[in-house]
C-alpha cells in the first residue's frame, strides 16, 4: 500500500476543475474508500492555458513530460476532450505504466482498440465510466452489476444538453437559443455544441455501449444518426396528444447474432419511464439475459457529476491496478453495425395535406388505421399520426410513398422499450 496516491490532470476545462475540486476536497476519504488509509492526492495540472492565476496554479504544468516522468504519478485522469493531443497522451501515459481515467467519449469511441492494447501490453487500468451518462454507473453496472449477464440490449437517453434543451423548450416554453445558451453557461455541452445537437455525442456513448454489451469495437460511423435540429413545437405538441414525448434515444441490441444500433428522436409514450426524464438528467436502460431490465437514472452532464464518475473510476485504478479485459472489448472484425431500418416498429409521423379528410381515409386504408392526432394550434393542412402495427421503416415509406395526398415531414419511430 501506498500511503498517498498522486493523480495527475490533463485538461483544466469544467471537467478537469470538477477532478481537481473533488481530489482536494476529499482527498482522505477518497484514500480511506481505495486503501482503508492514507489520501489520494493532486500533484499535477496539465494545461497550455496559463493556470498561475488559478486555484490549482502550484500543480500547472505545460509539458506532458512531467507527468511521464514522474515515478510518484500512480493515476492519470484524462479530461481534455476530443482525439489529439489526447490520444497521444494517454498512450504516453500509458507506455509509462500509469493508470488512466478518461471521460472523453470521442477519444474512447475512435481510439478504444489502441488504448486497451497499450494497457494491456503495460498491464495498467484504464476506465472510462464518465465517458458515458456523465454521473450515472452505467458503465460500471453493466461490467460488474451484471457480470453474469449476456447483454440483450440497451436503450436511453444520453445527451444531457439536447435532453435540458428539449424540456427548456417544450416544458418551459424557451427559445432555442435560450436553452442552448443555458446548457453551455451549466458546462452541459461539448465545446462544439452542434456534437449535442446533431447526435454525435449520443452516438459516441451509444458505439461505447455497443463495443462494451457486446464485446468488440463499435466505430461511431457505423450508427445512423439523427439529432434534434428536426424536432419542433408541433412535434412535442403532437407527442403529448398521443401520451408521450419526444427523446433523443440512444440504443443497441444483438439479435441473431447481429448488432443493431441507432440514435435518433422518437416518441416515448407516457407508460415508459424514459419519457419523463427531463433537463439534464440521462437514463439508460439494461436488458439482461438473467436480470431482464435494469433502469439507471441521473445527472448526465455537469462538472460535478461528472467529476464524480471520474473520482470512482481513479479509485478502482488503485483498487485493481493491473488490466481489466473485463472492462474492454475486443478489436473489430470488421463487421459492420446491421441496418435498424429492417427491425419492425410503429412509428410517428407528421405531414401536410391538402386535403386532410381525403389523405387520413387513403392513410387509413393503406396503413392499417393509425392513430390521428390533433393539438390546439394546428395548421388546416396538418396531419399527424402514429402508426397502428410495427413495420420496417422501408414499407413505411413506401406505403407513404404511394398515398400521394400526404407529404410527411416527420417520421419518427416510436419507443417500444
Ligand atoms: N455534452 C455532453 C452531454 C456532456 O450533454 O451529455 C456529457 O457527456
Amino acid at each position: 500500500m501506498k500511503e498517498r496516491i498522486k493523480v495527475a490532470v490533463m485538461g483544466y476545462g469544467t471537467v478537469g476543475g470538477g477532478v481537481c475540486g473533488v481530489l482536494t476536497e476529499k482527498s482522505s476519504l477518497l484514500g480511506l474508500r481505495s486503501q482503508g488509509e492514507g489520501s489520494v492526492e493532486l500533484k499535477y495540472v496539465l494545461d497550455i492555458r496559463d493556470l498561475s492565476d488559478s486555484p490549482v496554479a502550484r500543480y500547472w504544468v505545460k509539458d506532458i513530460g512531467a507527468i511521464v516522468s514522474d515515478p510518484d504519478v500512480d493515476v492519470v485522469v484524462e479530461t481534455m476532450g476530443g482525439v489529439e493531443p489526447a490520444f497521444s497522451f494517454c498512450m504516453k501515459c500509458l507506455s509509462a505504466g500509469k493508470s488512466v481515467v478518461t471521460s472523453n467519449k470521442q477519444l474512447v469511441a475512435e481510439k478504444g482498440e489502441a488504448l486497451f492494447e497499450q494497457a494491456r501490453r503495460s498491464n495498467v487500468s484504464f476506465r472510462f465510466g464518465a465517458a458515458v451518462c456523465g454521473g450515472v454507473p452505467v458503465l460500471k453496472t453493466m461490467v460488474y452489476g451484471l457480470a453474469a449477464n449476456s447483454i440483450r440490449g440497451f436503450a436511453g437517453i444520453l445527451n444531457g444538453t439536447t435532453n435540458f434543451i428539449l424540456t427548456k423548450m417544450f416544458k418551459e416554453n424557451a427559445s432555442f437559443e435560450d436553452a442552448l445558451s443555458a446548457a453551455q453557461r451549466n458546462g452541459y455541452a461539448e465545446a462544439d455544441p452542434a456534437a449535442d445537437i446533431e447526435g454525435r455525442d449520443a452516438c459516441r456513448k451509444t458505439a461505447i455501449l455497443c463495443s462494451l454489451a457486446f464485446g468488440r469495437h463499435v466505430y461511431p460511423d457505423e450508427i445512423p444518426t439523427q439529432g434534434v435540429t428536426g424536432v419542433t413545437d408541433a412535434d412535442a405538441a403532437c407527442a403529448a396528444a398521443a401520451g408521450g414525448s419526444i427523446k433523443l434515444i440512444g440504443w443497441g441490441k444483438k439479435t441473431d447474432g447481429a448488432v443493431y444500433a441507432g440514435v435518433s428522436p422518437m416518441l416515448v409514450p407516457a407508460s415508459h419511464l424514459l419519457s419523463h426524464v427531463d433537463g439534464v438528467y440521462n437514463a439508460a436502460e439494461l436488458h439482461g439475459d438473467k436480470i431482464g431490465s435494469v433502469l439507471l437514472y441521473g445527472q448526465g452532464a455537469g462538472r460535478d457529476a461528472t467529476a464524480s464518475a471520474v473520482a470512482a473510476d481513479v479509485l478502482d485504478c488503485i483498487r485493481r491496478p493491473g488490466f481489466d479485459p473485463a472492462y474492454s472489448w475486443a478489436p473489430s472484425n470488421g463487421e459492420r453495425v446491421a441496418d435498424g431500418g429492417v427491425l419492425p416498429c410503429r412509428f410517428y409521423v407528421r405531414g401536410t395535406a391538402a386535403d386532410p379528410e381525403k389523405a387520413a381515409a387513403a392513410l387509413s386504408a393503406a396503413l392499417g388505421t393509425p392513430r390521428f392526432l390533433s393539438r390546439a394550434g394546428a395548421p388546416a393542412d396538418e396531419l399527424a399520426f402514429v402508426t397502428a402495427q410495427p413495420a420496417p421503416k422501408a414499407h413505411l415509406l413506401e406505403t407513404l410513398g404511394s398515398v400521394t395526398a400526404f407529404e410527411a415531414l416527420r417520421i419518427f419511430p416510436v419507443f417500444e422499450g
